[in-house]
Parts: structure tokens; C-alpha cells; sequence
């Protein structure tokens, strides 16, 4: 989005309507969404549809009533006038009134490089509060990105209590609610409920680590009470705001539902001074009549092509050298598994926790965040050294750091006390022994962009920073914000995309991991600067079937870090086949997080073949259309596929997750997204026997599709990957 806003060459479509008639309807298009707003006589602007792509001009017919109960779908509805229900906007003036009317004054579109984006401006005439309603729609993509800007034209300031980024209504026989909660290691869980009257909110209040809770996005099933990968109405929205968020499903009394989407009003009343204007997060929204595969697919291309800092890039395959090494390491160490690395066939090695601190060096996580010093005991000839060595091996080399936190047993706790958020007159809680630091303050912002900075001087080698951040805000208080505290939540991560516009515009090619306890900041916000997540701490490769599933029904698969790690598992115990553990991990952006030495011969040889293997289809994974072949959670088999936008060629992943007597005899899988009259090529990977009998033959796509493509999967954790080659 941000990149689209940067575009110069804008192409003015339209900027006041056209006839009386056709006046009263704003219609915002892609190829086969719609979303039609119209003007009432009042000034009033209600939205009329959501959906599929209708002729606009129809709706002029359309009357439209103040509801029975309340003033029905305004498109940015604000509290006062008629209006009953939860508000969009809700401003408090300076003489204590809560009252704000917001009428058209004009539209207009303008079409930037293919994205058409529909300014709505709406104005309060006696408060002079103006509203810039602006729609980004990507036609091919069939997304549209909504959010608000607000300007305070009056002479006071203005309390804005709640200021969502998008209200959008529905009017359909029944709402399945699909989304997604979960804590540190069992992020991801999808979760299907049915909207009853009344309000269901999605939220986060923890200030960091957005979704160590809930993630700020969901699939809306309209009318068929089930969500279906294939068929049936299924709306997607995702909202990219990396702190407080609040997605609040109202279904009224009148049968509507209303989504409101946008920062969590919770202890941030906003001061919005007088001529100042605040701009909402963007609120991405998808239509679909072919169940929530398509929603994804259109998410996924739109992210690519759109929104990521570097959608579709080629992930290097890693070696992190956390769950292998923890704390303890020499230099001796890392040397070894950069060695063990390269001799894998791996092409980045990533020094994870531990390399810092010296008067509090990092031994464990008790100490020394703050001090980002190379610990000079553990690293005497410093990173420099490690890096040539990693980049004389034929690999990158990528380090971690987590600059918004400190340990209070660190210089820079003492240095600088001010800098930790937190009631003074409380005690200071610590989480993972850590306090966090005020990005709200700017003397914070560039201490943080600085840790960068300086970090990324340690050596020209560094092409890759795995980005921490290991705890939530308790107890709120910024010393620098004074007796504005309500702007904390939303200003420090404000603060934070400021430095990130900093860090990228001086290092925009090195490659950022955004992870946070594993999965708390999985969102769109901060993709536009990181380059990938870190899914979650859980490496369970059974674990992470579930969550990788619930991953991609937003997020896109290039964007997902996924690692084959020991057994028995660091986190669940639990023992897998190392063979299963690649067939889950390369779903993703592959990486290992292991102590290569602690490998059988025979497991390093299935290791190498792997990664090989891995190579020569991991571009259609982090380019290709997402079909998903059923769900893990109903099944004991699943099954997901990749195919490239040519449907040339495709990778298939088939798991069984739960012994099934008839498993062995061949588990139908019907793919998807083929070409049916072309004959595809298809080759098992990594066996020397195949375990479908059609291995190494080709068949029309029709036939794959058929349910006659039936790998035997006789057991738990049987896994097979196939790659399909158009001839
Ligand atoms: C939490 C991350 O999720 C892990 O991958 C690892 O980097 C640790 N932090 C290091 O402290």
C-alpha cells in the first residue's frame, strides 16, 4: 500500500460525480468485488452492498430508511444524530459534547498504476471535523484496502475515543465466524463460531506482541453455516496495525452484521489537536463466491504483488542456530555449524540469542539485553569474523537482535531508567526478566534504529536480522508523554514504523525477520519492512500442520518461517520422522534449528536430499497459487498444493495426521488448480520408492483432479511430496 501511495504518475479518473441521478452512488470495483455506497438526500453516505460485482447504477433505485432501531449501514457511522449502535468515530469536543454528524461534501478516484484508489470526503460542517473515507481497490486481486483519515479543522482539540479503519455491513441468513487465538508456542488456533445478536469482539490490549492472543484478522462464511475451502460467500478481512487492535462483529437487531475494524479504543482517548489529522491503519478486505481458497489466494497475490516488502523473494534455506546452541556457544561453535551448514547444502547461517553483553554478558535471558556489544569471551575475533567465514562457505549470514527491550541487569537499564515504560509508582514487571523500552519517546527511536545501525557495522557480511520481541506492556506509563498517556498505545508503534522507515531507507536489501516469542506479531502492518515471520516457537512438525494451516488462510507462504528442529521435540517431547518434519517444514521458508552434529549418517544424507529437492520447487511456493486440499482439523488426512500462476508446474504435500485403516490402500487427494487437458509429469520426492503407483508417469490434469491421484499414507506421520511438471 505504502509503495502505491509512493507512485508519482496518478491518472485523475474522476473527481466530482457525474448526472444527479448516478450522484447519489460511490461504486468501488475490482474485477469481481463491488462495494456501493450512495448519498441520501441528508448528506448522509450508507453503504449498500458488499459482494460480488454488480452494476452500480441499479442501486440509485435503492431508498434508503433510517433503520427501525438505528440509523442502519452508514459507511463511517460516528456517534450522534440517529445513529444507536457502536460507532466507527466517536469524538469528544473541548465543551464536553459527543456529538458528530458527518455529511458527502465530494468523491473522487484516481487510478495509480493500476490500483484505483476512491477518496470519500465526508465533513461534520459544525465542528469542523472532516473525514477522508479513502477505498484502495486492486482489481485483479479483488482486495480493497479502507482507512480514514480525520482532521480536526476546528480551533480546539478534540478527544477521538474511538476511531475504527473501516465499518463494513452484511445482510446474510446466517454468520460463520472463522479466526484465530492462541498463547507463545500454540499461536494459530483456528476456531469456527456462529454470530448470534449481540457482539463478539477480537482484540488485543497487550500493547506488544499483537497476536501472542488473537491475530487481527478473520473469514466470514455468509449463509452457508460451515466454512468451505471451495464453494459458498466467504468475505477475508486482515487489519495491518501492529499494536492494539479491535475487530468487533455486531449483529444487530435488524439481522445485519457490521465489522468495525481498526485500533483498540482501550486507554488511548487520542488527543487530536486542532488542524492535526490522524490516518487509521489499513483494513484489507476480500470477497470470494468460491469459499475461503479463493479469499486466501486473492490475499496472497495482493500481499506479493502489493503489500510485502519483498513478496515472492527467494528465501535462502538457514540454519538458526537457537534451538542447537541456546546460550552456549563459542566461537568454535558457530564455526562448526556454519561448516555443518554449508556441507547440508544450506545457504544462510543465523546466530541467534547470546552474542552480546559484556559487564552483563547474554548467558541466558537474565541479562544483558540493552548492551548490544559483541560479548568478546564467547566472540573474540567479533561477528566480522563469523560472518567472512560464513560468506567463504558459499553462505549468508544473519544475526538477532530484540532493540526494544532491556534487561535490567544491563548498562543502558541504568544509563537511561527513564527510557522503561511502566508505573513509577508501582513495581516494574518484568516479563522473561525484561522490561520494555518507550518507542513513543523519539531519543528511544533512535537508540533502537541505532542498535541497527550499529549492529549491521559489525561486518559488511550481515545480510539478514531476525528481529525479536519477547514481551507485552504491563502497567503503562511513558515518562516522555507526560500527562498525554492515552497516545502511548498507538505512538509507540508509530515510533517503531518510523524507525523501520529509517532502517529501510538505508538498508533495503537486507533481509528482516519479524518474530516475536515466535508468532506475536504475525499481521500486515509490519510486513510492509520485514521480509518473513517467525510462525512460532513450537517446531513440532504436527504442531505446526494446524498452524501453518490457519497461517495461510490470511498470510502468504512466502512470508512463513518454517524449521525442521530435533527430537524429541524442544517443546511438545514429541518424536517424528525426520522425513515428515521436511515434508511440513517445506511448506514454507525452509530452515533447520537443530545441532547438525547430533545427525546420523543416514539422517544427514536425507537431510542433504531435502534441501536439494527443496530447491528446485521453492519458487513456486513463494510465487505460486495456494490450494488447500481439505483442512487438518477435520480429517486424518490433509493435503495442500502450490501451483504456479502458468500452471505449468506444482508441488503437492500429503500428510496423514491420524491412522486410518483404509490409509494404506491410497488416500484420494483432489488437486487443484491444474490445467485438466494438460498431461502433468509426476515425481515423488525424496524416496526411492514412490508410494503412488503412478510416480513417474504423466496425466491430464482432469485425471489428477478426479480422485484417482491416491498416495498410500498407512500410518501417523506418513507424508509424501510430489512435484508435477507440465509436459
Ligand atoms: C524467541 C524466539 O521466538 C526464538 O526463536 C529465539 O530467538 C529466542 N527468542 C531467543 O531468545
Amino acid at each position: 500500500m505504502r509503495k502505491i501511495l509512493m507512485i508519482v504518475a496518478a491518472t485523475l479518473l474522476s473527481l466530482l460525480p457525474g448526472s444527479a441521478r448516478d450522484s447519489r452512488i460511490i461504486s468501488i470495483e475490482t474485477d469481481n468485488n463491488s462495494l456501493v455506497l450512495a448519498v441520501r438526500e441528508d448528506g448522509s453516505v450508507y453503504q449498500l452492498h458488499y459482494g460480488a460485482r454488480v452494476s452500480s447504477s441499479e442501486f440509485a433505485a435503492v431508498p434508503i430508511r433510517d433503520g427501525r432501531y438505528s440509523a442502519g449501514s452508514l459507511a463511517y457511522p460516528a456517534a450522534g444524530g440517529r445513529f444507536l449502535d457502536q460507532p466507527a468515530l466517536h469524538l469528544q469536543y473541548a465543551d464536553g459534547t459527543h456529538n458528530t454528524e458527518l455529511r458527502y461534501v465530494s468523491h473522487g478516484t484516481v487510478s495509480t498504476q493500476g490500483v484505483l484508489t476512491t477518496t470519500v470526503n465526508l465533513q461534520d460542517e459544525i465542528r469542523k471535523i472532516t473525514v477522508r473515507l479513502i477505498y484502495e481497490a486492486y482489481p485483479e486481486e479483488d482486495v480493497i484496502v479502507e482507512h480514514a483519515e480525520i482532521v480536526n479543522g476546528g480551533t480546539a482539540p478534540v478527544t477521538m475515543l474511538d476511531y475504527a479503519s473501516s465499518a463494513i455491513s452484511f445482510r446474510a441468513d446466517s454468520y460463520l465466524l472463522s479466526h484465530v487465538h492462541g498463547g507463545w508456542a500454540k499461536e494459530m488456533q483456528l476456531e469456527h463460531e456462529q454470530l448470534g445478536f449481540g457482539t463478539k469482539v477480537i482484540e488485543s490490549r497487550r500493547g506488544a506482541q499483537n497476536t501472542q492472543c488473537a491475530n487481527p484478522s478473520f473469514l466470514l462464511s455468509l449463509g452457508t453455516g460451515e466454512l468451505r475451502e471451495n464453494a459458498g460467500e466467504v468475505v477475508a478481512g486482515a487489519l495491518a496495525w501492529s499494536g492494539n487492535y479491535e475487530l468487533r462483529f455486531d449483529r444487530t437487531v435488524d439481522g445485519r452484521l457490521t465489522v468495525l475494524a481498526g485500533i483498540n479504543p482501550f486507554s488511548s482517548a487520542y488527543p487530536l489537536a486542532a488542524g492535526q489529522t490522524f490516518r487509521t491503519p489499513g483494513m484489507i478486505w476480500t470477497w470470494s463466491q468460491e469459499g475461503a481458497g479463493r479469499a486466501s489466494r486473492n490475499l496472497h497475490r495482493w500481499a506479493r504483488r502489493h503489500a510485502l516488502h519483498s513478496g515472492g523473494q527467494m528465501a535462502p534455506i538457514l540454519l538458526n542456530s537457537w534451538e542447537g546452541a541456546y546460550f552456549n556457544f563459542t566461537a568454535d561453535t558457530i564455526l562448526r555449524m556454519i561448516d555443518d551448514a554449508a556441507s547440508m547444502g544450506l545457504e544462510m547461517f543465523v546466530l541467534d540469542d547470546g552474542w552480546f553483553g559484556n559487564n552483563h554478558p547474554r548467558n541466558s535471558d537474565a541479562a544483558g539485553l540493552g548492551d548490544w556489544q559483541v560479548n568478546r569471551r564467547k566472540l573474540p575475533k567479533g561477528i566480522g569474523h563469523l560472518a567472512s567465514y560464513a560468506h567463504s562457505k558459499g553462505l549468508k549470514f544473519g544475526i538477532w537482535i530484540e532493540p526494544e527491550m532491556v534487561n535490567p541487569k544491563s548498562d543502558l537499564a541504568r544509563k537511561h531508567p527513564e527510557w522503561v515504560v511502566g508505573s513509577r509508582d508501582r513495581e516494574l514487571y518484568e516479563t522473561r526478566n525484561q522490561w520494555i523500552l518507550d518507542l513513543s519517546n523519539p531519543a528511544v527511536q533512535d537508540f533502537v534504529f541505532g542498535v541497527f545501525d550499529d549492529v549491521m557495522k559489525l561486518s559488511p557480511d550481515i545480510d539478514y536480522v531476525k528481529w525479536d520481541c519477547n514481551r507485552e506492556v504491563l502497567s503503562f506509563w511513558s515518562s516522555y508523554l507526560g500527562d498525554e498517556q492515552d497516545r502511548f498505545y498507538v505512538e509507540y508503534y508509530q515510533g517503531l514504523y518510523s524507525v523501520m522507515d529509517r532502517i529501510r531507507a538505508k538498508y533495503p536489501d537486507v533481509m528482516i525477520q519479524c518474530c516475536s516469542s515466535g508468532g506475536g506479531r504475525v499481521e500486515y502492518g509490519e510486513l510492509s519492512w520485514f521480509d518473513e515471520i517467525w510462525t512460532s516457537d513450537d517446531t513440532d512438525a504436527m504442531e505446526r500442520i494446524a498452524m501453518q494451516y490457519a497461517t495461510s488462510l490470511i498470510y502468504p507462504a512466502c512470508i512463513m518461517g518454517s524449521h525442521v528442529s530435533t527430537v524429541p521435540n524442544h517443546q511438545t517431547h514429541a518424536v517424528t520422522p525426520l522425513k515428515f518434519r521436511f515434508d511440513v517444514a517445506c511448506q514454507g521458508r525452509l530452515g533447520l534449528e537443530l545441532q547438525p552434529r547430533l545427525l546420523s549418517e543416514e539422517e544427514l544424507a536425507l537431510v542433504r536430499r531435502c534441501v536439494g529437492s527443496y530447491k528446485t520447487y521453492r519458487d513456486i511456493i513463494e510465487t505460486g497459487d495456494l490450494y488447500r486440499l481439505g483442512s487438518p482439523l477435520d480429517s486424518d488426512f490433509y493435503g495442500m498444493m502450490y501451483v504456479t500462476p502458468d500452471r505449468s508446474r506444482a508441488v503437492v504435500f500429503t500428510y496423514c495426521l491420524e491412522f486410518d485403516t483404509l490409509g494404506g490402500e491410497g488416500h484420494p487427494f483432489r488437486l487443484e488448480g491444474l490445467d485438466p487437458g494438460r498431461k502433468y509429469k509426476v515425481t515423488e520426492q525424496n524416496v526411492d520408492r514412490s508410494c503412488w503407483w503412478g510416480d513417474g508417469a504423466s496425466f491430464t490434469g482432469a485425471f489428477l483432479s478426479s480422485g484417482a491421484f491416491a498416495p498410500s499414507l498407512p500410518a501417523r506421520y506418513s507424508s509424501a511430496v510430489f512435484v508435477l511438471e507440465a509436459q
